[in-house]
């Protein structure tokens, strides 16, 4: 997002308290960014707040006397890289579909040749309501329109039910998703992340470092190229709700989560998801060993807990993937090493039949587990290697993509 020139636009709808939050991420992530509102949006959220926090004036009145910027609408769009309508009520959905333009908001829109994400926000039965679909079917047919859907839950009208607007995390997703070539279109990716946990009893277990933050950010890049994502998660406590889209939506990416706790599992839904995909990144810290037998009761201090645990190897899920795989599957695998790392690398990616490894060292500052950030090396199966110096989670997992996009 950086340097990228935002148009946030609010419709006049109680969501409209969120978006500061939404112009902060976005700032935050390096874009600039400028708004446009209905007439009434600044009932909901007050023209001071917006423009201290976009760092310009709010275009909100196309007809204000005293207005340095009378032509906006037109000088906007050109200087926009992308544009989002958030909260965007039925009203501004039914103008924008039809081509009416009668307030700043609207006739920026009908300028507006960059992508713009449509984040819409309502009492549910409106949403529901048949002009306000239709609408929305035309805006999801349009070339540079991304309709996203509206989430379930606690409205403001006091009842529950689809009208919530995302939230502004996710908005930023979808805006960055906005502005990303669709190149990964129509392929099926398999990603697995995180941790798992091998229990020894029903209070104790055995696991790993593991964050899921290195397999999220892959899901989250598949997700923004327009991938169909299927992602088999260990045990987390990181937060993700990626972007969902209107079901009229073609042309963007899928998420299939399936969340799981040990080996086994992740083994049981990874190979089955295997079948379906035609690349699989493998970005787990799978527990090699498990115990042998689960105590069905909490074992004591003293003699149970030093006694020995048997263990036995779990089952190694790239290696049966790899044996598995069809010739027009791609497998990749992550190395962690501590030692010999190339040496150790190159042996799983010829043991485990991978096209590509993507080593990582706990010796580098900055790398491996919990971390925002990594430092790689990816070793293909042909003897290249590409190095990606240290950079955020995110970019390292645009950089792993780039390498291995065939
Ligand atoms: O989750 P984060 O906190 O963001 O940290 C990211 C990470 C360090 C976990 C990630 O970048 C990473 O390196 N993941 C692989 C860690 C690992 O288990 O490496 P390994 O060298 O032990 O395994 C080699 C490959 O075989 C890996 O792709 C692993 O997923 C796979 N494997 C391993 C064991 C097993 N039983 N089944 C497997 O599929």
């Amino acid at each position: 997002m950086e340097g990228k020139h935002i148009v946030v636009g609010i419709g006049s709808g109680i969501a409209a308290y969120k978006i500061p939050e939404l112009i902060r991420l976005l700032r935050k992530r390096g874009a600039e960014v400028k708004v446009t509102t209905t007439r009434h949006a600044l009932e909901f959220v007050t023209d001071l707040t917006l423009q201290t926090l976009s760092g310009h004036k709010v275009y909100s009145d196309v007809f204000a006397a005293i207005n340095d910027h009378s032509t906006e609408h037109i000088s906007l769009p050109d200087w926009a890289d992308a544009m989002i309508v958030a909260p965007a009520t039925h009203d501004v959905i039914c103008k924008m579909a039809a081509g009416i333009a009668d307030d700043a908001l609207t006739t920026t829109l009908a300028a507006m040749r960059k992508p713009v994400v449509i984040a819409p926000a309502m009492n549910d039965k409106m949403y529901a309501g048949e002009a306000l679909q239709e609408a929305l079917a035309t805006l999801a047919s349009r070339q540079n329109v991304e309709v996203l859907d509206c989430a379930e839950g606690f409205l403001a009208c006091g009842t529950n039910g689809r009208g919530r607007m995302q939230e502004p995390e996710t908005l930023l997703e979808a805006v960055e998703a906005a502005l990303t070539p669709k190149d990964w279109l129509g392929r099926r990716v398999l990603v697995t992340a995180g941790p798992t946990h091998e229990a020894i009893d029903p209070v104790r277990y055995i696991s790993n470092h593991s964050s899921g933050k290195m397999g999220i950010a892959l899901a989250q890049a598949l997700l923004r190229h327009g991938a169909d994502v299927m992602l088999v998660m260990g045990p987390t406590a990181e937060q993700w709700t990626p972007p969902v889209y209107h079901p009229a939506m073609q042309g963007v990416g899928s998420l299939r989560r399936m969340d799981v706790v040990s080996a086994q599992e992740m083994y049981e839904a990874a190979t089955a998801a295997w079948k379906e995909a035609d690349t699989a990144i493998l970005a787990a810290a799978v527990a090699d060993m498990t115990p042998a037998t689960v105590a069905d009761h909490k074992m004591k201090k003293g003699q149970d807990l030093t006694d020995t645990i048997a263990l036995r190897e779990s089952p190694d899920i790239a290696r049966f993937m790899g044996v598995d795989k069809r010739a027009d599957q791609c497998l990749v695998g992550f190395a962690l090493e501590t030692d010999n790392e190339q040496q150790n690398a190159l042996k799983k990616l010829e043991a485990k039949h991978l096209d590509f490894i993507v080593m990582n060292s706990l010796r580098e500052q900055g790398a491996g587990f919990g971390t925002d950030t990594n430092s790689v090396t990816i070793y293909t199966k042909e003897g290249e290697s590409h190095r990606l110096p240290l950079a955020s989670k995110s970019d390292i997992a645009e950089g792993i993509l780039s390498a291995i996009h065939g």
